[in-house]
């Protein structure tokens, strides 16, 4: 058994772990998706980060954080996905990134045409619609069929990019929000050019819950956030952009404080989070340290399958997410069938059973209530989910 699979069962390790993080009493929490939390090791080291700028103020952010520590840490970011520095810039967050992107696209013309998909999530949906008003581009919309298979998503576009010769950018996400679904980017990436399409993508919940490799993926363009699996504090992102496609992207609302070949331009010219910036560097190293991705995934993955595999087959339960190892991560939705409204099982979930959980919308497939283990959830948290789910449903 490969370690990170091993490990992933350990309970002992992982309540070793759990214990870096402070916990408020309250409802066991099963919506990790919305962010992370940081350890406490990084909570001291923001607080340190937030003393030091508050006192060294300009003169140390002129002196020191623009002359070089800034470089350093968006170069450790690019470590992170394996990618040369010159090719990320910095954001608040990833909708900032994927904004940017969209927005700073210079490849469309009036007439072309962009895709989105149900799935995406709702800011880029709003982003690849305002396209359609300023770019004057239509705009298609699909929905993915349910259930999911790997064959069916690739055949969801590869039928749309025949149907629409005149696509010309799509967006695609890799780790839906709304179901968990994890999409075969390279696939769907692959058939994309053969069309001559660009795909910008959101990776908002790929980063930290498993390993991939852009070049091998063929994306040109991705936006991230570290607030979620990386467990950094909140407000801190990153976008990507290949080094032979900087030039389709401009500087962002005509911004000049950077060259024209830096990437920086692409994004907001605006004061970021110093202290939350220069905590970075240990949430990197605390990352690397238990094991990276790969670890922190399998163990996601294992949680998840611990309250799938149970109750998958039970009357009165659906669970959308698929069980192909390929397409799923540690986020998976479910719903009660026998129920019509899904947001009175959420509530009936906190009040008799303790387990905060939250409902998604927006799916072709319906609403559906979203299950997010996080790093300190444990083996137990599941059990008590079977539990409640097997008696509520
Ligand atoms: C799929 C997806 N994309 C984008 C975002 C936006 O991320 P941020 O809040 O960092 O802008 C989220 C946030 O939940 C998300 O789930």
């Amino acid at each position: 058994m490969p370690d990170n699979t091993r490990r992933a069962r350990d309970e002992a390790f992982w309540q070793t772990f759990a214990d870096r993080y402070d916990l408020q009493p309250g409802p066991i929490n099963l919506e990790n998706g919305y962010f992370g939390r940081m350890s406490r090791t990084v909570v001291e080291e923001y607080q340190r980060n937030i003393e030091l700028i508050n006192r060294g103020n300009s003169v140390h952010v002129r002196q020191r954080f623009e002359q070089g520590e800034s470089i350093k840490i968006q170069a450790q970011v690019a470590n992170l996905i394996g990618v040369s520095a010159e090719t990320v810039a910095l954001t608040s967050n990833a909708t900032e990134g994927l904004q940017s992107l969209i927005r700073n696209y210079n490849r469309l013309q009036p007439g072309d045409q962009v895709l989105i998909c149900d799935l995406e999530y709702d800011t880029v949906k709003g982003a690849m619609r305002w396209l359609a008003k300023h770019r004057g581009v239509d705009v298609i919309e699909i929905e993915h069929r349910h259930p999911a298979s790997f064959d069916n998503l690739i055949a969801t576009y590869r039928e749309t990019f025949a149907r629409y010769p005149r696509l010309k950018l799509m967006a695609l996400t890799h780790v839906t929000h709304r179901t968990g679904l994890v999409m075969p980017v390279q696939a769907i990436a692959a058939a994309a050019k053969e069309h001559g399409i660009d795909v910008i993508l959101d990776g908002a919940h790929a980063l930290g819950q498993f390993e991939f490799n852009l070049d091998e993926l063929g994306i040109d363009f991705a936006a991230y956030n570290l607030h979620k699996w990386i467990g950094a504090p909140l407000t801190l992102g990153f976008l990507y952009i290949a080094p032979e496609r900087l030039a389709d992207i401009d500087p962002d609302m005509g911004e000049m404080h950077f060259a024209l070949t830096d990437i920086r331009a692409r994004t907001p010219y605006s004061t970021p989070n110093i202290p939350a910036l220069l905590t970075l560097p240990l949430v990197i190293e605390e990352h690397h340290a238990m094991g990276g991705s790969a670890a922190k995934g399998t163990r996601l993955n294992h949680l998840r399958n611990l309250w799938v595999r149970a109750v998958r087959e039970l009357p009165g339960i659906e669970v959308l997410t698929p069980d192909d190892p390929r397409l799923y991560c540690g986020i998976t939705s479910m719903r009660f069938t026998a129920q019509a409204d899904q947001q009175a099982m959420v509530e009936r979930l906190l009040n008799d059973y303790n387990l905060f959980t939250v409902v998604r919308t927006g799916a072709a497939c319906g609403p559906c209530i979203r299950i997010t283990p996080g790093l300190t959830t444990t083996a137990d948290h599941m059990k008590r989910l079977v539990t409640a789910l097997t008696e509520l449903r």
